[in-house]
């Protein structure tokens, strides 16, 4: 049977006290609600339709074009927010499933549940439930005597025996399509204004039809998001179903607790990540490597076996073999080659490091090409911007640069050139020469065993 997915995402979420859209507020490197749309998605094999309100710019750019939305002018509600689909998806499907954007953490396993549970019932609605305590101001499910569901209540207006009850509506549903877009205009105002989407539940049993249930497996994927303190609580809840997920692939974690790996990350087999490490962004890590502890990764890519310790590499590339800090820096544009070796205090901004080359300690290389093999000398220089524009540097295979060079760019160093200690190079070097002095001049040939 066909399932279409609405996720409501157009509440005020005045709850968060934030200036930031709840939906939008980051959980896991994506906005919570991009959480929602992807388990939709797998769970129904369509792009889901996504109720958001007016003028909602930001929120369209964080899921992107594919999914459907739908805008709701005000938020008179959940079942007036489901109602704002009507148009779009009336006659569309046989089933419907509804959530909330808010309720990130529920896995398109238990969503696709919630269908198949659907799929047998006979009756028009089937509901997620969970046990909790404390409830976490979660509408509460009233049973009769004999177990048959009645309604649910919201937490504002149960009464103090419904508020005892330890069923909970986790606020995910499955509706048969055209009983729901009969029934919720028949929805009436509650008392605080609002049009609440569980009060199908009870109109579904006041005519004596049977709503299923499905109970989740997982308590934690029932933490909802209303608060910031909710928000800290799924960030824990993800980070360790991220890191399961990589362990269960083969990443080792020294403690995973401090391990903090977004959803858009990749790492491969027989990695070691160590504690206080970030992996953010669309990072891609290959295998055997070593990363952290207290580094930070963003958007960077690196090979097989590199070592990263203590450092911050962001938009960097690094092929197979590198050695990244303690305490270095790696920024947009910084391309290592094989085997390269940065240690503490380099950074390293838009610039090609062939195999081999090693950036020992205290270095800044911008806008740089450095061929294979060469050796950049301690508190090496590349003064690149000259207070308006950026220059080039490129230093040849083979090089060798004293330490404390000031490479005043643009300029070039040619391949099997040294520079002596403190070289202020203004002019280029010829290959396999030595230049030293301020400015530098070539002092003489080099011989290859030189
Ligand atoms: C809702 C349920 C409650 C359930 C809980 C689980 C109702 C009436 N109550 O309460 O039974 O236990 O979820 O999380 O449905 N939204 C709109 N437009 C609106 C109002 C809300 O799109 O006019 C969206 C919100 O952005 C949110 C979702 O609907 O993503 C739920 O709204 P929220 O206000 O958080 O409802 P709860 O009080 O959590
Ligand atoms: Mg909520």
């Amino acid at each position: 049977m066909r399932c279409e997915a609405i996720v409501l995402a157009a509440g005020l979420g005045t709850r968060m006290n934030s200036a930031m859209p709840k939906v939008l507020q980051p959980l896991g490197g994506w906005p919570l609600l991009r959480w929602s749309v992807e388990a939709c998605r797998q769970a129904t094999g369509e792009e889901p339709h996504v109720v958001i309100p007016p003028e909602a710019d930001e929120i369209r750019q964080a899921v992107g074009n594919e999914v459907h939305f739908v805008v709701q002018a005000e938020p008179l509600g959940t079942g007036h927010a489901a109602l704002q689909a009507a148009g779009a998806l009336n006659g569309k499907s046989e089933l419907l499933l509804v959530t909330s954007a808010d309720m990130p953490l529920l896995t398109s396993d238990t969503l696709r549940g919630l269908i198949e549970v659907q799929q047998a019932n006979v009756g028009p609605v089937t509901l997620l439930t969970t046990e909790s305590d404390p409830p976490r101001g979660f509408g509460r499910v009233e049973r009769d005597p004999r177990g048959k569901i009645v309604g649910i209540i919201e937490e504002a207006q149960a009464s103090p025996v419904q508020l005892g009850l330890k069923e909970l509506n986790v606020g995910a549903y499955c509706f048969r399509a055209a009983w729901l877009w009969e029934q919720l205009p028949k929805v009436q105002k509650s008392a605080k204004g609002e049009y609440y989407l569980t009060d199908l539940v009870g109109l579904a049993t006041a005519s004596g039809q049977p709503v299923a249930v499905l109970k989740l497996a997982d308590p934690n994927e029932a933490i909802g998001i209303n608060t910031l303190e909710h928000l800290a609580e799924a960030e824990a809840a993800i980070r360790r179903r991220i890191n399961r997920e990589l362990m269960a692939k083969g990443v080792r974690f020294l403690d995973p607790e401090t391990t903090y790996v977004e959803a858009g990350v990749r790492v491969a087999s027989d990695t070691v990540l160590l504690p206080n490490t970030h992996l953010q962004g669309e990072t891609v890590i290959g295998s055997g490597c070593q990363i952290g502890p207290n580094s930070i990764l963003r958007n960077a890519q690196v090979g097989d076996r590199c070592r990263i310790e203590a450092s911050v590499v962001e938009g960097a590339v690094l092929e197979q073999d590198v050695e990244v800090g303690p305490f270095a820096r790696l920024r947009t544009g910084a391309r290592l080659g094989a085997g390269v070796h940065v240690g503490n205090f380099g950074e390293i901004k838009s610039s090609t490091l062939g195999p081999g080359v090693k950036v020992g300690h205290f270095s800044y290389l911008g806008d740089a090409t450095i061929g294979k093999g060469v050796n950049i000398g301690a508190g090496t220089i590349t003064c690149n911007f000259d207070g308006k524009q950026k220059h080039a540097t490129t230093i040849g295979e083979g090089a060798f640069i004293g330490s404390d060079t000031m490479l005043v760019a643009p300029v070039n160093v040619g391949p099997g050139a040294r520079t002596g200690a403190g070289a202020v190079v203004t002019k280029d070097v010829p290959a396999n020469t030595l230049a030293a002095g301020v400015p530098a001049r070539v002092i003489r040939k080099l011989n290859p065993h030189d």
